[in-house]
């Protein structure tokens, strides 16, 4: 393995390379290899004059369900047929644009005991979802899902009971949205050895942090403007505190890292102590601030996943730093292709649908797996043990003495200052200053926190940042 080179090594760079792939022909790297549809059937009944295809059975019509209707309504595939659509309280649902011969159901098991071909879960959470979608596969149906907690949580196991049944899983739209990474991961650069991924996974995350960037704004109003626009939920906790980065990336490293690793494995530190004045500070030292989730091969510990997620100060020039508002970035590399890059939509239903109906069309295309020989899934032992250069922002009450007794508790931890920030203009009984340290371990600067977490002159936690750079 090589060097597990830093993924933010990008200072100035452009974005990488802007990746689209095609899911048609793409093969499966590690995973369990994609068996080949056991069948073709045509469609059956039906009065619209539709053409024969795969018959799909859509449940959950909401934002998503709803977009992946309107695209296989609108634009007819001659290898996929909505038959079913399914979801609870169907009748306020219906739509005067689906196909006359759909049949509406609230009846999931009229649903899996019906012969679909493939059936697309997209009613989201983990009850009833993997009952649903294990069940679809015992019986032989493909299933397509953009669930990212199912897929983090149970996807090597759900894959491999559709190995057994000789169907497929596909779940290209649980990360990143309509960025199609996933699909890239598993077949555009299966033949290159990955040793990192890093990526900006939480568009929420994205869209506040920018905000307060450009508009030097609390974080409380960013997250309340997020909240009315449709880019937070009411109970956001999931993605201000990386519960939702964190399920993305175990997917991401699964099927780019073949790490199988828990989401609650990896740490997750919230954005929600981020500050205005720390996007000054930040800009004094060329950075700005984005929640950043990574997950590297550790070159010396082969059995160690370092990973993490939270809030970084990366460099406003280099990619990270130039995503703005609720858009996603991976980027990863790899020992022979290097550093690659994918930018785009998130989320949002008419992108997402696009990935799930790009998955439909690769389960209705039939093809086998090709697998790449690459060797198998490992279980790692995760860490977030990232050696980086730091920042620690304090709000102090002013008095002589506060820089000396902070230097004092750095040195007995064989810890370097690498610069001291302290912009004027603040009260005196909250002044917020900065200290930079050179690079060390996480490991190294723990116990140093913990002793500064006990002085008496803090009006504030201490907020220790990595500077990825
Ligand atoms: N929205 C995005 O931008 C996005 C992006 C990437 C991935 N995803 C993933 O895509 C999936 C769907 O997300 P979404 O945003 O479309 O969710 P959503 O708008 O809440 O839609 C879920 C739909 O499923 C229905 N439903 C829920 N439980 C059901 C059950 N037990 N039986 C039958 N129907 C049920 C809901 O009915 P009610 O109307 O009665 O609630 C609703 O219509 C999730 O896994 C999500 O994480 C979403």
């Amino acid at each position: 393995m090589p060097p597990a080179a830093p993924l933010c090594s990008f200072r100035g760079a452009p974005l990488a390379r802007m990746i689209g792939t095609s899911n048609f022909g793409r093969g499966l790297d590690l995973l369990p290899k994609r068996a080949a549809p056991s069948s073709t059937k045509p469609a059956t009944g039906g009065n619209s004059g539709r053409t024969a295809g795969r018959r799909v059975a859509l449940i959950g019509f909401g934002t998503v369900g709803s977009a992946v209707a309107k695209i296989l309504s609108e634009h007819p595939s001659p290898v996929l047929r909505l038959t079913h659509i399914c979801n609870r309280n169907f009748e306020r649902k219906k739509q005067p644009w689906v196909p006359a011969d759909v049949l509406w159901t609230d009846n999931v098991d009229s649903v899996l005991e019906s012969d679909v071909d493939i059936v697309i879960e997209l009613i989201g959470g983990l009850n009833p979802a993997e009952h649903i979608v294990r069940r679809a596969l015992e019986s032989g149906k493909s299933v397509v899902t953009a669930n990212k907690q199912l897929i983090a949580r149970h996807g090597p196991d759900l894959l491999e009971l559709a190995a057994k049944h000789r169907c497929q899983l596909e779940f290209g739209a649980s990360v990143a949205g309509g960025v199609p990474v996933l699909p890239a991961l598993r077949t555009g650069l299966c033949g290159d050895r990955l040793h990192g991924i890093a990526g900006i996974l939480n568009g929420t995350c994205n869209y506040i942090l920018s905000r307060i960037e450009n508009a030097r704004i609390p974080f409380s109003e960013a997250l309340e403007e997020a909240q009315a626009r449709g880019y937070a939920e009411a109970d956001a906790s999931e993605d201000l505190d990386g519960g939702d980065a964190r399920a993305k990336l175990a997917i991401l490293a699964l099927a780019g890292l073949h790490a199988r690793v828990a989401p609650e494995s990896i740490r997750a530190r919230t954005i929600r102590p981020v500050d205005a004045v720390d996007f000054d500070y930040a800009a004094q030292l060329g950075c700005t601030i984005r929640q950043i989730s990574r997950a590297d091969l550790n070159a010396n510990a082969t059995d160690t996943l370092l990973a993490e997620v939270g809030p970084c100060l990366v460099p406003s020039n280099s990619p990270f730093g130039r995503v703005q508002r609720n858009l996603n970035l991976v980027l990863t590399s790899g020992q022979y292709g290097g550093d690659m890059a994918f930018l785009g939509a998130g989320a949002g239903g008419d992108p997402t649908a696009v990935a799930v109906v790009s998955d439909l069309m690769f389960v209705a295309q039939g093809s086998a797996a090709s697998g790449d020989g690459a060797g198998p899934v490992f279980t790692p032992h995760v860490s977030h043990d990232f050696e980086t250069a730091w920042y620690l922002r304090f709000f102090v009450r002013d008095q002589p003495g506060i820089v000396a007794r902070l230097a004092q508790i750095l040195a007995a931890h064989h810890l370097n200052i690498d610069s001291l920030l302290q912009k004027p203009g603040f009260e005196k009984s909250s002044l917020p200053f900065v200290i930079t340290l050179e690079p060390c371990r996480d490991s190294q600067l723990h116990p140093a926190l913990e002793d500064i977490s006990r002085v008496d002159f803090s009006v504030r936690p201490c907020l220790c940042l990595p500077i990825l750079g």
